[in-house]
């Protein structure tokens, strides 16, 4: 049976680890599950929140473009496209916030931890969800993989297609969040990782600038001879993402018996990120030098994406009487 699988990334930053191992990962994976239709795409309309100068914007959907590429993103198996090429979504999500009341945006999570840090609350960050379910239900996506953040987000989705299925008759299907064995990967500082919260550490770093990223991780302050906690520590966290489980249970046992400083720790993270990410940065290098393959690959997804949205959104419109 046909799987519909859709997720999108905001291009408001490069990309991070915590991007790669909550989401991006598995989206490649789940290129592998029997009758999957992965659908993929690049959230610009939803980087206008954040994001409000033009030249940054594409800056960073072309990274996020060449990253997905890079890291395994195969077109023929999946519908790669950018958001703002379906402008049916938002035509969509207009239908689904007439039917959804504001108490439910109200208990966002996610717009409460933005305002709370700063970002200037416009209209567009409190309607961010109902895009977001746009998003999802105009492809009538049945699974949707996502980092743990995300999760209320698809919860919200469900909430709405309920409430339109529910005053105009059955038009929508009813997505699930799928969470990575890695939904919570945390930043430099201890707080989730997050391109907003300057606390990532972005995939495309190698080097001197990768090295020193990794040893500005912040640890407790024990001293090199001190027995530590592996399960309190932001290192061996990131570490655990890299590691065999072997290594990882080596790690353990070095940081419990002391005699092993956090800065052993960083040394041993840097020189896995460094290789675990080498043949993509190569292959990054190459799409780069490339950049009308990527835009013919984001047009032909965004053609076959249209055609699915643009049949949703007529079954919408008859439905609620617009037609
Ligand atoms: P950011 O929070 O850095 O702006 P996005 O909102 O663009 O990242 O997230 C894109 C995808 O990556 C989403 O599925 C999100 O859940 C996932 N993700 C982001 N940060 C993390 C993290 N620290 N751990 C796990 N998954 C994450
Ligand atoms: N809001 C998501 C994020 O910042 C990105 C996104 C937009 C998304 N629309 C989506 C994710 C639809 C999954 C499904 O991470």
């Amino acid at each position: 049976m046909a799987v519909r699988i859709l997720s999108g990334v905001t291009p408001s930053g490069k990309p991070h680890l915590g991007n790669y191992f909550g989401a991006i990962q598995q989206h490649i994976e789940l290129q592998d599950l029997p009758g999957a239709e992965p659908f993929y795409f690049i959230a610009d309309f939803h980087s206008m929140t954040t994001v409000q100068d033009a030249a940054r914007r594409r800056d960073f959907v072309r990274d996020v473009a060449v990253d997905y590429l890079a890291l395994g993103l195969d077109p023929k198996r999946s519908t790669f496209f950018r958001q703002s090429d379906v402008p049916e979504v938002a035509e969509l999500a207009w239908m689904l916030c007439s039917v959804t009341g504001m108490g439910l945006l109200e208990r966002a999570h996610s717009y409460k931890d933005k305002v709370a840090k700063g970002i200037t609350s416009s209209v567009g960050l409190f309607y961010y969800p109902v895009l977001m379910a746009a998003d999802i239900l105009i492809y009538r996506s049945n699974l949707v993989p996502v980092g743990q953040d995300q999760v209320q987000h698809i919860e919200m989705t469900q909430d709405m297609a309920g409430y339109f299925n529910h005053t105009y008759g059955e038009v929508f299907v009813r997505p699930e969040p799928k969470l990575s064995r890695t939904p919570k990967v945390p930043g430099i500082d201890g707080q989730k990782m997050s391109k907003s919260y300057g606390n990532a550490i972005e995939m495309e770093l190698e080097g001197k600038a990768l090295r020193k990223v990794v040893m500005s991780i912040v640890t407790d302050s024990k001293t090199l001879e001190d027995p530590k906690d592996p399960a309190t520590d932001n290192v061996f966290a990131l570490y655990q993402l890299f590691g065999t489980p072997d290594e990882v249970d080596d790690l353990a046992r070095k940081y419990r018996a002391g005699g092993f400083g956090y800065g052993h720790a960083k040394q041993a993270l840097y020189e896995k990120i460094e290789a675990y990410f080498a043949p993509y940065r190569k292959k990054r290098a190459e799409l780069l030098a490339s950049l009308d393959h990527v835009d013919a690959v984001l047009r032909d997804g965004a053609e076959r994406a249209r055609a699915i949205a643009v049949r949703t959104l007529e079954d919408a419109r008859k439905a609620s009487g617009l037609r």
